[in-house]
């Protein structure tokens, strides 16, 4: 939450920073500012809502040349989102200038503290504490910017990554982080700071991760990175390997649709590279021994959202093709019930971002109490797979929409890579049956495509029922979670009430919700005959369909059972059960993006919502 962006270079660094925050924007959209230096003087603007505000009035009032400055897109923690509380926040004498992501949870006693000795705080944020406390440290360090923010970072608590600039030292711009996203972009005679890669992509694809309680002192020609404590810093660089294309709409009308445009090619570069020709799999980004893994007698898969109803739908391959206990866990939840962990538990942390906050303290947790943990992720960099004994990382590309989709189906891949490893390890699956499997997950990019061009009756649908007050989803086996997500993706984009219910379920209460029209999407589980769910999935329609439902079946091509029971079905191709998720969840993406546009929202940045939930 909350996008950053910092520059030092010979480039306007108010154009680097613009176009930087038009690519984090979708980290938070309450307000934008930015902060210059300009002829020994703080230059900053700011304004409530969207990045265009800050456009219009920076065209109205130029803030005047410079090659050093900061920017910010803010998702509101602390105070409301109006002009006051938009970053950058300036101190006293307006000699220091911050930007912030995260929260500092000591804020109230330091600002208490701050105003006893006569400071004037203007914000209701936490982050003006920092300009506040730089501008007394900053004398004590020796005029040292780094120095003043080791000192004061020190005294913070909670999560943070702070960008400053100050008069005195117009060629810098000083970073601290901890438990919050920030990289380094290395330019030649420019560098870059920002929470992601996207913001200085179309400058350098050279980047370096920084670790947990860094400071890092960025000029046009040198980054110097510290600890907290002033000892020099080990880093790691890497470099990206998707360019400014991939973080670009490309003809497309919003991001998502071409997200989910992107899905077979996501799913065949997940899967790219990791068969042997023996049949054997390669997860070579995995650090956990082959003994290590063999000695794995529980997992618990720990996500949120989206990629919670990606472990939800993992845990029905892992436990059939592992025959190991697996729980799958919401993150905000896991650490609070005390968990049994052990050595031989292996913890799956599933997250796109490799920053959701509750997943970091989840595994946090969980290695605390000595489990192995395994992180499941799409950001190379971030910083969930650092500190996880072992990463596999999903290639989708940078996922901008807030709503997730083509990093939800990479995300069931990736764990499904994992299954499959741990069976042929603990010798559950045979190389044949790993082979027949992956086989399978190659055929689906093509079905993938297939389907997206079928997703016209679907966009049709959703402006037909652009009115309706609410939708349900319906779905056994592994078609639960895709009910769940169905509604998720609903509830995010189009702001309507919206369920999803185990079908089994409905008798138990949920049916009470069906009335004349209600309309209910189900998600059939394999064509009749190839799976015992599907004639029960069956009955549950015809239960609401007695009962008034309007009903949507997402079912198998040829699947002519179904379609009495029908008043519209929604074609997919035929594939194994468990497979079945990776075509059933395009349909409701398709639907749920349309509705959002059929009802006039803003389909890639929904209202209160931001990509990267850092915070608790
Ligand atoms: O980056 P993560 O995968 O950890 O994000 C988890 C959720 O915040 C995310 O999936 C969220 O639910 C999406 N907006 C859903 O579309």
């Amino acid at each position: 939450m909350c996008g950053i962006v910092g520059y030092v270079g010979q480039q306007s660094a108010l154009d680097v920073v613009m176009a930087g925050l038009g690519r984090l924007e979708y980290r938070g959209y309450d307000s934008a500012g930015v902060a210059l230096v300009v002829d020994g003087k703080l230059a900053t603007e700011k304004r409530a809502g969207k990045l265009a505000n800050l456009q219009a009035a920076l065209a109205e009032h130029p803030l005047g040349a410079s090659g050093t400055g900061i920017g910010h897109t803010r998702w509101a923690t602390h105070g409301a989102p109006n002009d006051r509380n938009a970053h950058p926040h300036v101190d006293c004498t307006r000699s220091v200038a911050v930007i912030h992501n995260g929260i500092i949870e000591n804020f109230a006693a330091l600002r208490a503290e701050l105003e006893g000795r006569g400071h004037e705080l203007v914000s209701d944020t936490d982050t003006e504490t920092v300009a506040h406390l730089l501008e007394e440290e900053y004398p004590r360090s020796g005029n040292d910017l780094a120095e003043a923010m080791r000192r004061v970072s020190r005294r913070l608590d909670g999560a943070f990554t702070l960008l400053a600039t100050h008069v005195d030292a117009p060629d810098v711009v000083v970073g601290a982080r901890r438990n919050s996203p920030l990289v380094v972009g290395l330019g030649q005679g420019e560098n870059f700071l920002a929470s992601d890669v996207a913001a200085f992509i179309e400058h350098t694809r050279d980047a370096l991760e920084l670790g947990q309680d860094q400071v890092v002192e960025l000029r046009s020609d040198s980054v110097v990175v510290t600890g907290f404590d002033g000892s020099p810093a080990e880093v790691r660089e890497f470099h990206v390997d998707w360019d400014v294309s991939a973080a670009e709409k490309g003809g497309y009308d919003y991001f998502m649709l071409k997200e989910i445009a992107e899905q077979p090619a996501a799913i065949a570069d997940t899967l790219l590279g990791r068969l042997e020709s023996d049949g054997r799999l390669r997860l070579d980004e995995m650090r956990l021994s082959d003994d290590e893994l063999r000695e794995i007698d529980k997992i618990i898969i720990v996500a949120c959202g989206t990629a919670f109803h990606a472990g939800l739908i993992a845990k029905y391959a892992i436990e059939h093709w592992t025959r190991i206990p697996c729980e799958v866990e919401l993150s905000s939840e896991f650490r609070y019930r005390d968990p049994v962990l052990t050595r031989t538990t292996l913890v799956v942390a599933i997250t796109q971002s490799g920053e959701t906050m509750d997943t970091l303290m989840a595994l946090r947790h969980a290695r605390e109490q000595r489990a192995r943990v395994l992180a499941i992720c799409n950001t190379n960099g971030s910083t969930i797979p650092r500190e996880s004994d072992a990463v596999l990382y999903t290639h989708a590309g940078p996922e901008v929409a807030v709503a997730s989709t083509k990093g939800f189906l990479t995300q069931i891949v990736a764990c499904y890579l994992v299954a499959l490893y741990l069976g042929q390890i603990r010798g559950t699956k045979f190389g044949d049956e790993i082979t027949s499997v992956v086989r399978d997950l190659r055929d689906m990019p093509d079905k993938v495509a297939s389907v997206l061009e079928t997703m016209e009756p679907v966009r049709a649908l959703a402006r037909e029922l652009r009115d309706a007050t609410s939708v349900l989803f319906i779905g056994r086996h592994v078609g639960y979670p895709i009910a769940l997500e169905g509604a998720l993706k609903l509830k995010e984009l189009a702001y309507m009430h919206a369920e999803g219910f185990a079908a089994g379920e409905l008798k138990h209460g949920p049916i009470a919700l069906i009335e004349d029209g209600v309309p209910v999407f189900a998600v059939v589980p394999a064509a009749k005959g190839r799976s015992v769910l599907h004639d029960k999935l069956v009955s549950n329609l015809q239960e609401i369909r007695a009962r008034g439902a309007r009903t949507v079946v997402i079912a198998e091509e040829g699947d002519t059972a179904v379609e009495p029971y029908a008043d519209q079905v929604i074609w997919i191709p035929s594939a194994p059960s468990l497979l079945q998720p990776l075509l059933s969840a395009i349909p409701l993406q398709v639907f749920a993006c349309e509705m959002a546009s059929a009802r006039g929202h803003d389909v890639d940045q929904p209202r209160n919502l931001a990509k990267s939930v850092t915070v608790e």
